[in-house]
């Protein structure tokens, strides 16, 4: 028996898929998605997924080994396309007998999709545009997260509602689509579910429950925050193109635009390629993040977070969360 019905029986194909209670996954979150808040998500019936980011293959090897000590729920494991040991990565994976690989960042490698299905395990793909996602879930791709610009992070430039509206009637009878961006409350959740989501993603709303390692000046940054203050970083030049990322504003938003003309002038002398100098962008970001919400620096640091920050007020368990958002849900769907 479930105390959400209304809500269960919409998301039961996601959370078959996912192995999980609800069909309610953590987006990975660079350095915050570690072994304690993927635990904590999948005990309380959703779906973790550690973010690799820029981890070694070691320390992905230990930070999964770390997560089964916590859970012996499912959780998923997020890579980055661009990883240049992304290879190694897959087969850490495959060691640990990880049953969800996530690929995000960019169109998945030549290989990299067979790989992951050779052990078994499923793999979720990330998708821009309609086309590109009807050719990854007919080449090996088993779902897809929608993921629109309100989001935390790097992003797409269009909005969760308009990708709901092109991608889930196209997709949602055949695959399983989970949705993602914007999302702070229930009643979100159950419309995307009618409109035939097989489940969500959140990030920013689950950034600071009481498990997350992020640094207490990291949470309470979040809790001050509106919507309008988690902003798109903005390109500066156009022969370096950058994938923007939502954060919120402050002096590293500024760091972000003196790194990219630094990063373009060394293009424009000829001293790197331009893969090196995206690669140098992401190893920007992933030194931003870290410095915000592991060392406390919310000055200088990224404070990527989605525009649904503003419904994040205080630091609670992630079981209480998920019962709100659970509970919110199904008090919409019984209102109908
Ligand atoms: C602090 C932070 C770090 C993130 N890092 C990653 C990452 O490393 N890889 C990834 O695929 N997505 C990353 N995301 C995106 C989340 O996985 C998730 O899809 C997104 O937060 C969902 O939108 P929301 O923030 O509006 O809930 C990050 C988001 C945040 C807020």
């Amino acid at each position: 028996m479930t105390a959400y019905p209304k809500t269960a029986a919409l998301m039961r194909r996601g959370a078959e898929f996912l192995g999980s209670e609800h069909a309610i996954l953590c987006g990975a979150m660079s350095w915050v998605s570690e072994r304690n808040l993927v635990a904590a998500i999948s005990n309380a019936g959703g779906f973790g997924v550690i973010a690799c980011g820029a981890m070694t293959p070691d320390l992905l090897d230990a930070e999964i080994a770390g997560t089964k000590a916590l859970t012996d729920k499912p959780f998923g494991v997020n890579l980055i396309t661009m990883h240049p040991d992304l290879f190694d990565l897959i087969a850490v994976c495959g060691r640990h007998g990880v049953t969800h690989v996530v690929l995000a960042g960019g169109i998945p490698p030549k290989g990299s999709v067979e790989a992951i299905k050779e052990f078994g395990a499923k793999v979720i793909v990330f998708a821009p545009t309609l086309a590109l996602a009807k050719k990854l879930l007919r080449s090996g791709g088993d779902a897809l997260v929608i993921e629109g610009m309100e989001a935390g992070g790097h992003i797409g430039p269009v909005a969760t509602g308009v990708l709901a509206q092109e991608f889930l009637p196209a997709l949602a009878e055949e695959f399983v689509v989970f949705v993602a961006g914007g999302i702070g409350r229930g009643e979100a959740i159950a419309g995307f579910l009618e409109m035939g989501a097989s489940g969500v993603q959140l990030g920013t709303r689950f950034a600071c429950a009481t498990e997350s390692i992020a640094h207490p000046d990291f949470k309470k940054a979040f809790f001050r925050a509106n919507a309008r203050d988690a902003v798109a970083s903005v390109q500066v030049d156009p022969r370096l193109p950058v994938i923007p990322v939502r954060a919120l504003k402050n002096k590293g938003t500024e760091h972000f635009t003196a790194k990219q003309r630094e990063v373009a002038a060394l293009l424009d002398a000829g001293e790197v390629e331009m893969g090196d100098a995206q690669l140098q962008i992401e190893r920007y970001w992933a030194g931003a993040l870290r410095r915000a919400a592991i060392d406390g620096d919310i000055e200088n640091g990224s404070l990527m977070a989605g525009q649904s920050v503003g419904m994040v007020t205080s630091e609670e368990p992630v079981a209480v969360i998920m019962d709100r958002l659970l509970a919110e849900s199904e008090a919409a769907l019984s209102r109908r």
